[in-house]
């Protein structure tokens, strides 16, 4: 691995955020790893993928893996599944498009995700009714202290909403090398979440297909988020709390609007979103949303999103997300906990 020195991370990071790696590498293959010397044993070491899931507040000094393994590989099948194997560096929706164009069924809901193959463990991305969890086999992963490449199981994994081992106990411990998924050959269709039924009525769509449901998650998520091409923006800036039924029914004869997302057990899920809007910078605007100050902004479409519109940096976004959190806190009672990883 050739490493460059002082590189701008400002390409590898979608909330375009102009900051200096003082190391920086590109990994190819799991090989480039089995030689290494660490530039400096005292520094930190950090693996990118599409950067789509990181605020950088400052400078990085350390060094900078950004993985670029690639390859698709079809490993097994049976009469119901096929196991698909992926490169951690190939790019995620590319990944979905490869997967649909063979009808190989169960990520058609996680279109136009941004980010890595590799990255899609970390926070057990999910949206419209799916999470990465509901199809994934196992992963290869290089352990950095054991020097040796281990495979981890659904099960090792745990994985949670947005959530998973890789951000608690395995923190930093291992560089994800690629992730085997179990894809169906007969699809099921998830079309009871959010707007996935109208979306489809709207195309006018005679017979439901995984490519269908592709296309309506695609429009759906093009007329709400940003694009991070356009505008600087890492998605959800903070998770949707989880709270206790309790807070929730006292919560609910305040704000009778309040919405939430159907719950199997005592916590309700409520859209960080609706709270964020509800709430207000203090300076007599009553919302959040479509707020500005500087190039730190909350959208205006979608107030779970913090977006860069040109020159802002990491800490006047981290700022603005301090603000909203206590604002938050302070009306409803409901601690927001970020999704996006600072640095
Ligand atoms: P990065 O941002 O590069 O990294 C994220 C974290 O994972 C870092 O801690 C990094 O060190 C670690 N990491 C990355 N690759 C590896 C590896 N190979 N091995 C070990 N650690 C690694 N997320 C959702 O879940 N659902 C959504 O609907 C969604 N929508 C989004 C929409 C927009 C417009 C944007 C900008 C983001 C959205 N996200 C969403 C967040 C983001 O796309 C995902 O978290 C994605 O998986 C991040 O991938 P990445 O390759 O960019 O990771
Ligand atoms: N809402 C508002 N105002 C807003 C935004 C949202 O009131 O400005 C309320 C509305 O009630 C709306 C509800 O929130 O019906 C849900 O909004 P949306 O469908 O946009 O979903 P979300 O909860 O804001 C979550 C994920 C997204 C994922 C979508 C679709 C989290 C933190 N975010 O957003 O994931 O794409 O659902 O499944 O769980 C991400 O993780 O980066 C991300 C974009």
């Amino acid at each position: 691995m050739k490493i460059q020195e002082n590189i701008s991370l400002k390409p590898y990071n979608t909330f375009q955020m102009e900051v200096k790696s003082r190391y920086f590498s590109v990994l190819p293959d799991a090989s480039a790893l089995e030689d290494q010397e660490i530039p400096s044993q005292n520094l930190p070491m950090m693996i990118l993928g599409g950067g789509s899931n990181i605020l950088f507040t400052k400078d990085y000094n350390g060094w900078i893996i950004r993985n670029e393994i690639k390859g698709i590989e079809e490993i097994n099948e049976d009469n119901k599944y096929v196991y698909v194997k992926a490169g951690a560096g190939e790019n995620w929706h590319r990944f979905v498009l490869y997967c649909i164009s063979r009808n190989w069924a169960g990520i058609e809901n996680l279109s136009l995700i941004p980010g890595t193959v590799g990255a899609s463990p970390i926070q057990n991305i999910g949206a419209y009714g799916v999470e990465l969890k509901d199809v994934f086999y196992c992963l290869e992963a290089y352990h950095r202290h054991d020097r040796k490449i281990v495979t981890l199981t659904s099960s090792d994994c745990e994985f949670g909403y947005r959530d998973s081992i890789f951000k608690k106990n395995f923190k930093d411990q291992f560089i994800i090398l690629n992730v085997t998924l179990r894809l169906y050959k007969h699809p099921v269709f998830h079309v009871d979440y959010g707007a996935i039924k109208q979306e489809l009525e709207k195309m006018k769509i005679d017979e439901l297909s995984i490519h269908a449901i592709s296309q309506a998650v695609i429009n759906i998520r093009s007329s709400k988020l940003p694009d991070p091409e356009q505008l600087g923006n890492a998605g959800s800036f903070f998770k949707n709390p989880l709270i206790q039924k309790l807070q929730y029914n006292s919560l609910i004869e305040k704000f009778p609007e309040l919405p939430s997302y159907p719950s199997k057990n005592e916590f309700v899920k409520i859209p960080a979103g609706w709270l964020i809007e509800h709430c207000g910078p203090g300076d007599g605007s009553a919302t959040w949303k479509g707020f500005r100050r500087a190039d730190a902004g909350c959208y205006s479409q979608q107030a779970l999103v913090l977006v860069n519109y040109g020159k802002a940096t990491g800490s006047e976004i981290f700022r603005l997300s301090e603000e909203i959190s206590a604002s938050v806190k302070k009306k409803f009672g409901i601690n927001l906990e970020r999704e996006v990883n600072i640095v």
